[in-house]
């Protein structure tokens, strides 16, 4: 039998490690877990942080090498989170599993597609298998109505739609070195609306796809996307894709950084019977909860409310679990990324190019923090206009749209060739 609470570290302290370290108190104030040791190279920015977080008083070690920290505490420790910066996940992932670590890491666990691979080697001879921290798909009643999708209740999935419109201010590209980058430190980085910030919504619609029990996400066939940026970065902030999966034919997903509204989030699954609105973090009285309706082709309607608890807290607290042998399984393993990974990577190989707004069509606008936002403008009906009719931004009536192309599965090893490429 184990001690009780779990002893857990933390690589990272401020951004959404931050998010981390605040859960991981109140479960630690429930007696579920203990932070032992904690880590940042920037800890003279962290100062401020660290007084918040009382670590002196609770015992916390603070390390500036994550390395030093595992070494130190490899024996000490039951399991350790990464959310750090995304192209640093495969060196973390692979020194914590090398000293027998359980590991939650951030999602995405890395956009390099032969990083993957390499990361799902090594996590094969894992003690306990990685969690890759996406954070939705703990919600029960997802896992219900994909059993339903299962079971054929709504006749095949014809066809799964989403629109992200998520406004970043230009500071936000600013706020790390990797933000916004293709590369760093010559290491794929990858950093977009698509990789990172809207990815769950990515690999939920993968998840929804999945035919192989509830926990599956299905292989991704090809992709056709246009690629646009209206931030001053080396990557993509406004993303059309096309693709099929071995399941489903037709998934159309539109996203943007360069927007000024944020739309709800709502994953929309086209069935021979039904179209279910599935919004998972739909803004409520209380906080946030899912609102799902399910519209039958025969006019029935159902609809689906509940509050979300705090699905960061609730997904650590299941991987804990996992670890002392409560849960069966990570709720989404290394291996079940690989269909997103795959995606991703085949936006970059499809398109080759990543187009820049024309100032003409993009509008500053200032928020009361003194914020700067950038527009394209009409943004919001050219995405809605993609997603009815699929056709791209070339293809509809705005002088800005300029044609991509078309990527499949076997041209994956050709990413970081063509990522380089786009840089010349
Ligand atoms: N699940 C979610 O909803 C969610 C939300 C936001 C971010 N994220 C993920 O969290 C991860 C971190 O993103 P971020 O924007 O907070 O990044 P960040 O650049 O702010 O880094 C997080 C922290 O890690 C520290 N750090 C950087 N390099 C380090 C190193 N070598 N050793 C130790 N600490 C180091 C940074 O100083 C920072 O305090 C990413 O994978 C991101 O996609 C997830």
């Amino acid at each position: 039998m184990r001690e009780t609470p779990l002893k857990i570290g933390i690589i990272g302290i401020g951004g959404f490690a931050l998010a981390h370290h605040r859960v991981i108190l109140e479960l630690e104030q429930k007696g579920l877990l203990k932070l032992i040791c904690t880590c940042d190279i920037y800890l003279d920015m962290m100062q401020e942080t660290i007084k918040e977080l009382k670590f002196e008083e609770r015992g916390v070690r603070i390390f500036e090498s994550y390395l030093e920290m595992i070494e130190n505490f490899k024996n000490h420790l039951d399991l350790i989170t990464i959310p750090s910066p995304i192209h640093l996940h495969g060196e973390m992932h692979s020194e914590c599993v090398k000293r027998g670590l359980p590991v939650y890491l951030e999602k995405p666990p890395t956009l390099d597609y032969q990083e993957l691979l390499k990361m799902i080697e090594i996590d094969s001879s894992a003690k306990k298998q990685t969690n890759v921290g996406f954070n939705f798909v703990v919600q029960k009643a997802r896992q219900k109505i994909k059993e339903r999708i299962l079971s054929g209740e709504f006749g095949k999935i014809k066809k799964i739609t989403f629109i992200g419109m998520w406004p970043r201010p230009a500071s936000y590209f600013k706020r790390s070195p990797w933000a916004g980058r293709l590369i760093l430190d010559n290491k794929l980085v990858l950093d977009s609306c698509f990789g990172n910030a809207i990815s769950h919504y990515v690999h939920n619609i993968l998840f929804w796809a999945g035919r192989n029990g509830i926990f599956s996400w299905d292989p991704v066939k090809t992709v056709e996307a246009e690629l646009y940026k209206a931030h001053n970065i080396q990557g993509t902030d406004t993303v059309f894709v096309l693709a099929s999966t071995e399941n489903v034919p037709d998934i159309r997903i539109a996203m943007t950084h360069a927007c000024i509204e944020k739309t709800p989030d709502i994953e929309k699954i086209h069935c021979e019977k039904a179209t279910i609105y599935f919004e998972g973090n739909a803004r409520t009285d209380e906080g946030t909860g899912i609102n799902c309706q399910i519209c039958w082709h025969d006019g029935k309607k159902e609809v689906i409310a509940e509050p979300n608890g705090n699905l960061l807290l609730e997904n650590i607290l299941h991987y804990a679990n996992y670890v002392t042998g409560k849960e069966p399984r990570p709720l989404t393993k290394l291996l079940d990324t690989e269909p997103f990974v795959m995606l991703n990577s085949l936006l970059y190989i499809g398109a080759r190019k990543i187009y820049e707004i024309p100032q003409n069509y993009k509008h500053v606008s200032y928020d009361a923090n003194g914020e700067t936002y950038i527009e394209i403008e009409k943004i919001r009906k050219v995405l809605e206009e993609f997603i009815e009719t699929s056709s791209f931004p070339s293809m509809q009536k705005i002088n800005w749209g300029k044609k991509g192309g078309k990527a499949s599965r076997e041209q994956v090893r050709n990413l970081n060739k063509i990522v380089r490429m786009m840089l010349k």
